[in-house]
């Protein structure tokens, strides 16, 4: 996992952006443009120098192939959110969850937030079963963050509920 560079714009439009069936579930709700996807990668950057965090490349390790994008984003409104989103091609190796494990473990462990909250549009199954695995967990017996998942339509609420 390395953060998103201007450079994979092309990847992130053949795993993400160009995907249909990915982008359903994501804020525009269709595949966009290469020049969307260029837009998003430059958005990426902008949000790791403003927050030092943000958005990964997903790579293999063994063959450098790009698998997705999962990250965290602030949104100033409500908190970070960790989002996700994995090619089509290799959904369902449970790289969403290693790559999202990683990323709680930067924020709270490194970063020391104290929360994280994940958005899913309601019906998507894949997606919500990723952090819902991890809501009950803690991530230290001190620490008071926690994940939350909400189920929520594509604008989050103004106040998420409670940490879990
Ligand atoms: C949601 C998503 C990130 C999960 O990534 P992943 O790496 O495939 O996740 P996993 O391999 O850990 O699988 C998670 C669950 O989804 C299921 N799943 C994976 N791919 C699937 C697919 N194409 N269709 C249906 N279910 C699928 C798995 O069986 C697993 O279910 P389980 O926990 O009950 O066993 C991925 O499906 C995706 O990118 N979806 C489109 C974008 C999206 O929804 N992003 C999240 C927005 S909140």
């Amino acid at each position: 996992m390395e953060p998103i560079r201007r450079g994979d714009s092309d990847d992130l439009f053949e795993a993400v952006v160009g995907q249909d069936s990915v982008m359903r579930w994501l804020a525009t709700g269709r595949a966009d443009s290469r020049s969307a996807a260029r837009a998003m990668c430059d958005d990426h950057v902008a949000h790791w120098t403003r927050h030092g965090y943000g958005d990964f490349a997903v790579r293999d390790a063994a063959t450098h192939a790009f698998l997705g994008r999962v990250g965290l984003r602030n949104r100033a409104e409500y908190g970070v959110d960790l989002g996700f989103a994995v090619h089509p091609r290799a959904q369902g190796r449970g790289i969403a969850g290693e790559a999202g494990r990683a990323c709680l473990d930067l924020a709270f462990r490194r970063l020391s937030l104290p929360a994280v909250f994940a958005f899913v549009l309601p019906g998507n199954t894949a997606s919500i079963s990723v952090p819902s695995a991890w809501v009950p967990r803690r991530t230290g017996p001190s620490s008071p963050a926690a994940c939350t998942v909400c189920t929520t339509g594509l604008t989050p609420p103004a106040r998420p509920p409670r940490n879990m």
